[in-house]
């Protein structure tokens, strides 16, 4: 989509994402079980919309619209008609008209294409909300729940962990079809970890991972499926985490930055989005993201850049393996080579192409619904020198996000730019 009416995203918030193994996330062995309990899905929208409309100096009576991405609020918190929930933030959002969307891990994106469609028909102030809570259940539990993400009917049984498995058969045919060990994916998993360790809003904040531990499976890091044919191919170290979260943003016209009172520097430019979807019947091409591709192209043609002037890029990586597809989808590498970028310290904080500056899904976390917000405020903070020990060097003026529903279904992808 290339706007015909210019929108900024004046800044937002990000809850911390916390889970099992996050120092917060309060489990029967933490010293603090039976005295505190974990955040709920109504804290998440809570903290997420307080925070962004105070991080963006926006007073609550100015949004016009919001829009809250979130996936299986139902399932895991017995919750859904999540519009209404933001309304109930702040008295001043009483009886404006605020809408979940959902398209699985894509739901917050969605949410951000939604607002940047009501700003080209005449918003000037939006509110974008993200959120998830997926630890109230076990993994195995949760992992049918996000099955529904899939073809349910006929893709359930491939594993307890249904997406997991999905991934590991990418895994499987990308081994076979290009030479890439299994040292080459785990790579990702240690820069992953390795931005988290420097972030603390991130999930994996204290969490280590060495490049012997992700590449080979064992008591550390066990190779957890059950379906025989795919357990070697996919292990702890390669998923995204189950976490909880939120996060939220403002998005403004340049008549709701003129009503705010805010310069266009304090602002990025949103300069183009495109939201592409597949086919949840059928499976796709497992060694590439065809509908990831197709995103990622229109979208670099509609704000007419190439591939080379992107800066920074936050990707789906809700695998390891997902991170060298996206990349190739992107056109960063060509089909097999991803991995050698990888090995060459090209996609980390100090490379000529950062991507996942933060940790992305594997290292922050993955709150589902609050992802695809959460990547956007995250092009801002690095745009605007905010992300303090993984801020990058150089202030990035161009910004790529891909944000990916189910197995390459549903795809925001986005296009940042500072001034
Ligand atoms: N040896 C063998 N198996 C082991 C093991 C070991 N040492 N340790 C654990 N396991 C197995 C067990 O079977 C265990 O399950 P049970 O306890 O029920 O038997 C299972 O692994 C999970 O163990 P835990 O619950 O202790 O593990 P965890 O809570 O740390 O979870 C994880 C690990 C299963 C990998 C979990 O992080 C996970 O499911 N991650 C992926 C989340 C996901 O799929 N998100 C969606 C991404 S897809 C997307 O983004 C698109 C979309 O639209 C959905």
């Amino acid at each position: 989509m290339s706007l015909a009416r210019r929108a900024y995203v004046l800044g937002g918030h990000i809850t911390p994402f916390i889970g099992k193994k996050h120092p917060d996330f309060i489990w029967k062995r933490h010293p603090d079980f039976g005295t505190r309990d974990n955040p709920t899905l109504e804290d998440y929208i809570q903290r997420a919309v307080d925070g962004a409309l105070a991080a963006t100096n926006t007073p609550a009576a100015d949004v016009q619209k919001a829009w809250i991405g979130n996936f299986v609020g139902e399932l895991f918190s017995r919750q859904g008609h999540l519009g209404a929930a933001v309304v109930g933030t702040h008295p001043d959002l009483l009886h404006k008209p605020v809408m979940r969307v959902e398209g699985a891990c894509a739901s917050g994106g969605l949410a951000f294409a939604s607002a940047l469609e009501s700003i080209q028909a005449g918003t000037d102030v939006a509110l974008v909300v993200g959120v998830e809570v997926q630890t109230t259940e076990s993994a195995r539990t949760g992992g049918d729940y996000l099955a529904r993400a899939s073809h349910y009917a006929r893709q359930r049984e491939l594993d307890d962990f249904t997406f997991p498995a999905l991934f590991a058969r990418r895994v499987k045919a990308y081994q076979e079809t290009f030479e890439v060990t299994d040292e080459d994916i785990a790579r990702v998993s240690v820069k992953a970890y390795a931005n988290a360790n420097r972030n603390p809003l991130a999930h994996m904040q204290a969490v280590q991972m060495d490049l012997a531990t992700a590449s080979t499976a064992g008591d550390r890091n066990p190779a957890f499926l059950s379906n025989e044919a795919l357990a070697p191919y996919m292990k702890v170290s390669d998923c995204s985490q189950v976490s909880d979260g939120g996060a939220a943003l403002v998005l403004v016209s340049e008549e709701g930055l003129r009503r705010l009172g805010r310069p266009r520097s304090d602002a990025i430019e949103v300069v183009a989005l495109s939201h592409t979807t597949g086919n949840l019947w059928e499976d796709s091409e497992p060694t590439r993201l065809d509908t990831t591709a197709v995103a990622a192209l229109r979208v670099m043609q509609d704000a007419g850049i190439t591939v080379g002037e992107v800066d920074v890029a936050e990707v789906h990586d809700c695998f390891t393996v997902t991170e060298l597809l996206m990349m190739e989808a992107m056109g960063f590498s060509k089909p097999g080579a991803a991995a050698a970028m990888v090995a060459e310290g090209r996609t980390e904080i100090s490379g000529d192409l950062p991507i996942n500056t933060g940790g992305g899904l594997v290292g922050f976390g993955h709150p589902v619904g609050a992802t695809g917000v959460k990547q956007i405020v995250e092009i801002w903070r690095q745009m605007k020198g905010r992300c303090g020990d993984y801020q990058l060097a150089k202030i990035p003026s161009t910004g790529l996000t891909i944000n990916m529903g189910g197995d390459d279904k549903t795809v925001v992808a986005s296009v940042l730019r500072n001034h």
